[in-house]
């Protein structure tokens, strides 16, 4: 048999991107590749791109010309860019980086076998279509055998809000969400391969409207049924919308034992005008409320949260609303970044904050997010949770997994417990990990 060609695959951006890699991994298994942690042994190299942020895209561009020396001792070397930056920038990439072989958008990664054979020829390839089918269903059946308990499920992509900084509908184009017969069928088969936990991913996760028995399914309903799985230990879901937050999913988070206290709700911002300036349709206090309404299901309920500091119209005041949002909810844990204008969305047209005030914010909504982070952590110490080990640890002798917060915990436990749920006993809080110990007696 002839050798394996090896594929290397270097995976950008959310948690989308990472189940897109994988997906794209099988593809190419059909085609003859498998795949390499080395970009030195790789006859095809793939950037999976994220666009929502100026530095990711200039990062893909240097890393590119770092090709350079690989594809001079290798002239065979193939090389793509897919995700999101592909889907934006199309053809431009082949202008500017001409050793690029293949340019395919998130939404045509089922075409990828037919651009291989195409580029084999030597010709370019370049998908950036919208096709109206499910992009999974043509991807090949057979799955590779899991390496870990978990596993990301995509259930929706695309998104309809249009937020004013945001490429994502752009690039991932209208929601779309995938049917729930399906998707169950998916998880059982995750579940037979070892998975005991799914993250449940879109980019408006909670906006699944997809077709199941009898009618629509909600994102509630898909959750309810996908926990009568049996083996099925945990189900999580990001990322969430506030404004569609409906009823039976806060409900959900009280009455359904499998859905984990963790809960990704980007705010944004904690101004009003703000808020309606980057089209968001709420306000900071519908958002509070709403927190309110889901800690009332779950009182342990872990938040986290996105925020963008120095969106154009931002000024000290509006940033002051942030912060006392902020110290309102208090997270668990949260992402912030600085506004970065991004071509095509309506918000890179008007006048922006002075970079150097952007980042002075920045860093103060970071100190701030960072003292309540440790504050939760910190606030674990002494508890019991109950840890699906993932792994080996850090050290000889330990397992590392997460708690139903999300929470890294490593513990000194019997390799054979790794891919299992046991109750640990929190003993001490590290920068980003917490440490502890078996409770005897199991789960
Ligand atoms: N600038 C800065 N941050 C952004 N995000 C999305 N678009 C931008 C942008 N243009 C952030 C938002 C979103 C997260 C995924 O990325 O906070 O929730
Ligand atoms: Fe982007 Fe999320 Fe807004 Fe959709 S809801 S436009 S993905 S920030």
């Amino acid at each position: 048999m002839a050798e394996a060609k090896k594929l290397f695959i270097k995976t950008y951006g959310c948690q989308m991107n990472v189940y897109d890699s994988e997906r794209m991994v099988e593809a190419m298994g059909a085609q003859g590749y498998e795949q390499t942690e080395r970009a030195e042994d790789a006859d095809m190299i793939l950037l999976n791109t994220c666009h929502i942020r100026e530095k990711a895209a200039e990062k893909v561009y240097s890393e590119l010309g770092r090709m350079k020396p690989l594809k001079a001792a290798k002239p065979d070397l193939k090389i793509g860019v897919a995700g999101c930056v592909a889907q934006a920038e199309g053809e431009e990439i082949m202008r500017r980086q001409p050793l690029v072989d293949l340019v395919v958008g998130p939404q045509s990664y089922h075409r990828l076998p037919q651009m291989e054979e195409k580029i084999r020829t030597g010709a370019k390839a370049l998908e950036t279509d919208f096709p109206q089918e499910d992009k999974f269903l043509h991807l090949p059946k057979e799955r590779l055998p899991k390496k870990g308990p978990t596993a990301f499920l995509t259930v929706q992509e695309g998104c309809d809000k249009f937020c004013a900084f945001c490429v994502v509908p752009y690039t991932r184009g209208a929601e779309v969400s995938r049917p729930a017969e399906r998707l169950l069928g998916e998880a059982r088969a995750l579940v037979e391969r070892g998975v005991r936990e799914i993250t449940l991913l879109g980019q408006n996760v909670n906006a699944y409207h997809g077709e199941g028995e009898g009618g629509t399914w909600g994102l509630a309903r898909l959750i309810r049924t996908m926990a009568k799985i049996d083996g099925l230990e945990r189900i999580r879901f990001t990322t969430s919308h506030p404004n569609d937050m409906e009823d039976d999913l806060i409900a959900a988070h009280g009455d359904c034992e499998k859905l984990m206290p963790y809960l990704h709700l980007p705010v944004q911002s904690g101004s009003d005008k703000i808020l309606k300036l980057m089209n968001r349709k709420h306000t900071a206090e519908s958002y509070l409320r709403l927190i309110e309404r889901i800690r009332g299901a779950r009182p342990d309920l872990m938040l986290s949260g996105d925020f963008i500091v120095g969106f154009p119209g931002e000024t000290e005041a509006d940033f002051q609303d942030t912060l006392a949002l902020v110290e309102a909810v208090g997270y668990g844990q949260a992402y912030s970044f600085k506004y970065s204008a991004r071509p095509g969305t309506p918000a890179a047209e008007r006048p922006g904050v002075d970079a150097a005030e952007a980042d002075d914010r920045l860093q103060r909504l970071q100190a701030l997010l960072g003292r309540q982070q440790k504050a939760a952590q910190d606030a674990m110490v002494g508890r019991e949770v109950k840890v699906l080990f993932e792994k080996a640890g850090r050290l000889e002798g330990q397992l590392v997994g997460k708690s139903e917060y999300l929470h890294a915990v490593h513990c000194d436990a019997p390799a054979e417990m790794s891919g299992t749920i046991q109750k640990v006993r929190i003993t001490n809080s590290s920068s980003n990990s917490l440490g502890g110990t078996l409770v005897s007696g199991a789960a």
